[in-house]
């Protein structure tokens, strides 16, 4: 449990694998090298947790998935309970991912040697968005990809000292005129915001 909104529960498909020794992967049918992830011993993982099919979504993370971004992030927050698989070497068998997983999710147009860190990746863009997960420290509705700031990027910021080397905070931050930094803000969020 992570304070009063988030439970999580950790699993290795070797704690449930119905093969020998713990055994979780094999060789690729049509040859090839690498090992693919069993789509047995995934449906062993998933009915030992849930006993029958989970009643809400299924994440494979893989590569080929659904590109991870803020509007996604903010739908996966929506739900009650959810389900990452990870896999490594090869990947996936085919068939876990047409038959138990509800959605493909990847982090990003690259490889990593496994799962662990995009499931990670996911469960920490999601967690933030929970109702107290941020502190005073940090706003969560004026941010990069906010709807505030119409999908676009956060704009610069500044503190203490207002001038360091000769590099000075730009001067409507002191102004203390809220609508001149408020329109400047929206000015730099556009103007860093490719189109
Ligand atoms: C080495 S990768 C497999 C790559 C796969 N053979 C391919 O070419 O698309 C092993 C596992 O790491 C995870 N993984 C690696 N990169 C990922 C990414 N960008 N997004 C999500 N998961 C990723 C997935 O679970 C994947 O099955």
């Amino acid at each position: 449990m992570l304070g009063t909104e988030l439970e999580l529960r950790l699993l290795s498909y070797r704690d449930t694998s119905p093969l020998t020794g713990g055994q979780v992967d094999d060789e690729p049918y049509g040859g090839g090298a690498g090992m693919v992830l069993r789509v047995d011993v995934v449906a062993a993982a998933l009915d030992a947790v849930y006993g029958k099919a989970p009643g809400h979504r299924v994440v494979a993370l893989t590569p080929q998935g659904r590109q991870l971004d803020q509007p996604l992030v903010e739908e996966l927050a929506g739900e009650e309970n959810l389900t990452l698989l990870s896999a490594r070497f090869e990947g996936f068998d085919e068939r876990v991912v047409e038959h138990f997983a509800t959605d493909t999710i990847s982090i990003g147009p690259y490889v990593l040697s496994g799962g662990e860190l995009p499931a990670m990746v996911v469960v920490d863009s999601i967690a933030r968005r929970l109702p107290g997960a941020l502190g005073s420290e940090e706003s969560g509705v004026e941010e990069s990809f906010s709807a505030e700031l119409d999908g676009g990027l956060e704009y610069p910021h500044y503190t203490r000292p207002a001038e360091f080397r000769g590099w000075e905070v730009p001067e409507v931050l002191l102004s203390g005129n809220d609508a001149r930094i408020a329109d400047w803000r929206r000015e730099q969020s556009r103007a860093r915001t490719p189109s």
